[in-house]
């Protein structure tokens, strides 16, 4: 089933041995969450986001599907944007790993005999079992995330992913290229119980970002264009929790950078995601420095992947087009001679592949943009990632047939989202929601907009 150079279970062995040892206190069917588990951003688990899954992982809400009950409707097509499941640290984060591990064995003075069991832990015993090879690729529990989420939808719309639906191919699969999200549909499609894979890699579509220039250059290139995250993390709050975490670890506080202080705060979160353990490494952070780090990476996804530069948004134009084309086509008026619509398209992608889409669509727009110098200001903003694009968010578009007309309703991470302008219900008409993104649909020109070429002719009219 699994092909690429994933590693062995030999070499997670010796790991798993010490960290279940030192955990057997706790009981195994109630793990027990760190504190901070639901401030990791996009390094946070979906069970955070919903957490009656952790009590039953196939449980469904059919309540979140709110057509007007008056208007006898049924769905008639879902497109679902996904994240890949949880995953391995990427290489850049591995390597801050390590040096964070050899500079707390190499450096950490002993604190004498009153030193507490979790820190004698992280200088004795915790040692590094992340390699290089596991380059972000997806983990068990990444599979796991996605086969449920596929049984879960499957029984939120049983007319939709059916087995006839699947059986005859007339769902989609797209995919990013990259292993983790391949990984990703292909768990997807066993939950569904479609046990021959079978996807389209689509980067233009589902990495859209490496194909804009304009943001490659504007953005992504663009040290500028990240100010505001570098002002923070040398900011009074980071270094709040940088001096805090020095002393108690007793290493010099020079050298415990800020990307440090990040690299313990994420391998809480990978040993938890990964292995569902309680890492020592959770101890160093209270809540506080807890929401503090969460700041610091919302602060990066705003500035990089939404609202903080209108590029970012627009780059997935490629991908706004794709989707509402696709509605389009499921949603026309057809005689009962006409071939049925797609049941059901499935896209999957990245975290920076939701962003910028629900920028664009204009979810999660606060007033005043989250900067480094507003932090106090910040805590009741709507702009955070944790709760957003958790592993394995999604975004799911779903067009009803209804006696008025088609309505389209939207759900992020299973749960009913409004379209902004349209606050008023939560599936309105197909044709109001149109009408609303008028601007995007007659315009939002991949061309113009990342190449900054002049486009000659007027609005996009693909269908
Ligand atoms: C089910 O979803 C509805 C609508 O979102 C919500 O109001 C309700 O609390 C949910 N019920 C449960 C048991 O989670
Ligand atoms: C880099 O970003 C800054 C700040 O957003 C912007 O003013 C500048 O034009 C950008 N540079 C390039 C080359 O796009």
């Amino acid at each position: 089933m699994f092909s690429g150079s994933l590693p062995a279970n030999g070499l997670l062995l010796p790991a798993f041995t010490l960290l279940l040892t030192r955990v057997s206190s706790s009981s195994v069917s109630a793990p027990d969450i760190p504190h901070i588990a639901a401030f990791f951003g996009t390094k946070t688990r979906y069970e955070e986001v919903n957490p009656h899954l952790l009590r039953d992982p196939v449980s469904v809400n059919a309540s979140v599907l709110k057509p007007p009950p008056t208007e006898r409707c049924s769905p008639v097509h879902l497109t679902a944007v996904i994240r890949h499941g949880s995953r391995y640290p990427t290489v850049k984060n591995i390597r801050r790993i390590q040096r964070l591990s050899e500079l707390v064995r190499g450096e950490a003075s002993r604190g004498g005999g009153a030193e507490e069991g979790w820190l004698r832990d992280l200088r004795s015993r915790w040692e590094s079992w992340y390699t290089e090879d596991m380059d972000g690729q997806l983990v068990m529990k990444g599979r796991e995330d996605l086969r449920l989420l596929a049984q879960r939808l499957a029984s939120l719309f049983p007319s939709l992913l059916s087995e006839e639906n699947l059986r005859s191919g007339r769902i989609s699969f797209r995919t990013s290229s990259k292993h983790r999200c391949v990984s990703s549909i292909e768990s997807f499609q066993e939950g569904l119980q479609q046990h021959e894979y079978s996807h389209q890699v689509d980067d233009q579509l589902m990495r859209f970002f490496e194909h804009c220039r304009g943001y490659v250059e504007g953005v992504e290139k663009n040290r500028t264009a990240m100010l505001e995250v570098d002002k923070f993390k040398h900011g009074d709050e980071m270094d709040g929790v940088r001096t805090r975490m020095a002393e108690t670890l007793g290493v010099p506080r020079d050298r415990l950078t800020p990307d440090l202080v990040e690299a313990a705060f994420f391998l809480c979160s990978y040993e938890l995601s990964i292995k569902s353990v309680h890492s020592p490494w959770c101890f160093l952070f209270d809540e506080s420095d807890a929401k503090v780090l969460e700041y610091k990476s919302d602060l990066k996804q705003y500035w990089k992947r939404s609202y903080g530069h209108s590029i970012n948004g627009l780059s997935s134009c490629p991908l706004f087009h794709h989707v509402f084309r696709t509605l389009d086509k499921a949603g026309r008026p057809r005689r009962s001679t006409d071939a049925p619509p797609e049941p059901a398209s499935i896209l999957v992608g990245h975290a920076e592949t939701l962003l910028p889409l629900l920028s664009l669509l204009g979810l999660y727009k606060d007033q005043t943009p989250p900067t480094a110098s507003n932090y106090h200001s910040q805590h009741g903003r709507s702009f955070r990632t944790s709760r957003i694009v958790p592993y394995a968010a999604n975004l799911v578009f779903v067009l009803y047939d209804c006696q008025r007309g088609p309505r389209l309703q939207l759900l992020l991470n299973e749960s009913p989202v409004r379209f902004p302008g349209l606050e008023g219900e939560d599936a309105p008409l197909y044709r109001d929601v149109r009408a609303t993104y008028r601007h995007l649909l007659d315009g939002c020109d991949f061309d113009r907009e990342c190449e900054g070429r002049v486009v000659g002719r007027g609005p996009n009219i693909e269908l």
